[in-house]
């Protein structure tokens, strides 16, 4: 699927750059053909001589080489290829590329390019979190550059979190995907996410813990494999993703009403946390106290069940529907239940005990429950998780 491919390959300055050099190794196996170009900070990590090796091809590492500019030109070498890959992408590329800088080879071959560019980020983790590399992230994505990772794990300068370049292996199936379109390219995947926001008056409402990060993951897993996502999102804390379409909702109401309007889609994953129950008497205005000692009593109505009822529909049912189920005890009997009595394919299923640290944490233990039976995953991170169930869906769906 590869073969005959074209990859620009830039190599920046981080201890990850060794990774890049088994990466041509992979591609070279694939048939594609690597240009390397390295930076005069990747030069400190792997040698051009290991690269061009490797490579089987001249590196480029100087903007004003006057040999390559009667060759070739940047211009042209920014243009002669099929896809640029950034592997890997320090803090100080991406914020050149965010900015259309042009101050060396590297920068000015992304600036000078009309070519899909895909990144593999790698930096510290504070770097990583920084809101000027998010910004810059979040820039780039508007921009139209895909990412691969970075993953979570432990560092070369000893710390721990989202910071670590992809393995090669994962950069590879990333540009197959951005050469292809990806394995859902074509498909309209749904996706609800976040708590909602029951009213009790105008000021106050009921509301849960759920932070949004799994739905919002799992968005930015499946627009990264090609497919077009509409992100129904309740008041979450964590920000929605670039590329989506996103349709913002308070109430469980408005959230089936979102949904509805979203329809037709291949598949619908159910990561909202939705509230079970509104309260029937909302005020109209802000609730006082009446000085007599007694609390108001609410009384409250079942929400709509927004997954059970997309899954029992009759007609304009998505090829498939996945629900979570957030459970403090039997999380595989409840689970399992879930699924027959809710009509959906498959249910997500997790422990949210508080001991677990997964409702509002950066990591996930879930068991994907099927028509195949109950299938433990271990714990791993939420971007993690959501990148194999996105393959999963991907998989089904194909
Ligand atoms: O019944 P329970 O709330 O545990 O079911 C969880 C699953 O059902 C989740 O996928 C959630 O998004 C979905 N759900 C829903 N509408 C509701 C309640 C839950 O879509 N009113």
């Amino acid at each position: 699927m590869l073969a005959g491919k074209r990859v620009l390959l830039v190599i920046g300055g981080g201890i990850a750059a060794y990774k890049a050099l088994d990466l041509i190794r992979r591609l070279r196996e694939r048939g594609v053909a690597v240009t390397p170009v390295l930076t005069r900070a990747g030069a400190e990590f792997v040698t051009p001589l290991s690269v061009s090796a490797l490579a089987g091809a001249k590196v480029h590492e100087a903007l004003f080489d006057l040999t390559a500019e009667a060759e070739m030109g940047h211009i042209q070498l920014s243009r002669s290829a099929d896809l640029i890959v950034v592997a890997p992408a320090t803090a100080d590329l991406m914020a050149k590329a965010a900015q259309g800088r042009a101050d060396d080879l590297a920068s000015t071959l992304l600036l000078a390019t009309d070519t899909p560019v895909l990144m593999a980020p790698a930096m510290n983790v504070r770097m990583w979190d920084h809101k000027a590399t998010q910004r810059n992230l979040a820039q780039l994505r508007a921009d139209g550059v895909r990412f691969v990772g970075p993953n979570e794990g432990d560092m070369a300068c000893g710390e721990f979190g989202p910071g670590r370049m992809a393995e090669p292996l994962e950069i590879v199936a990333a540009i197959e995907a951005a050469l292809t379109g990806g394995p859902l390219a074509g498909k309209h995947v749904l996706v609800t996410s976040g708590p909602t926001h029951e009213p009790i008056d105008p000021v106050r409402y009921i509301a849960n813990r759920s932070s949004g990060a799994q739905g919002t993951a799992l968005a930015a897993a499946l627009r990264d494999l090609g497919a077009r996502v509409t992100f129904v999102t309740g008041p979450a804390s964590v920000a929605p993703p670039a590329g989506v379409a996103v349709v913002q909702v308070e109430t469980a109401r408005q959230m089936l009403a979102a949904v509805e309007a979203a329809l037709p889609a291949d598949a619908a994953v159910f990561a909202a946390a939705v509230a079970d129950w509104r309260v029937a008497n909302a005020g109209a205005q802000k609730m006082k106290k009446d000085g007599s000692g007694r609390a108001p009593a609410l009384e409250f109505a079942e929400n709509p069940d927004i997954l059970a009822s997309i899954s029992q529909r009759t007609e304009g049912r998505p090829a498939l529907v996945v629900g979570f189920a957030a459970e403090t005890e039997k999380v595989v009997e409840h689970a399992t239940a879930k699924r027959l009595r809710k009509g959906c394919d498959w249910i997500v299923a997790n422990d949210v005990s508080p001991e677990t640290g997964i409702m509002g944490g950066s990591e996930n233990a879930i068991t994907l429950i099927s028509g195949a039976g109950a299938e433990a995953w271990p714990r791993m991170g939420k971007d993690a998780v959501a990148r194999a169930l996105a393959a999963r869906i991907a998989a089904a769906l194909a």
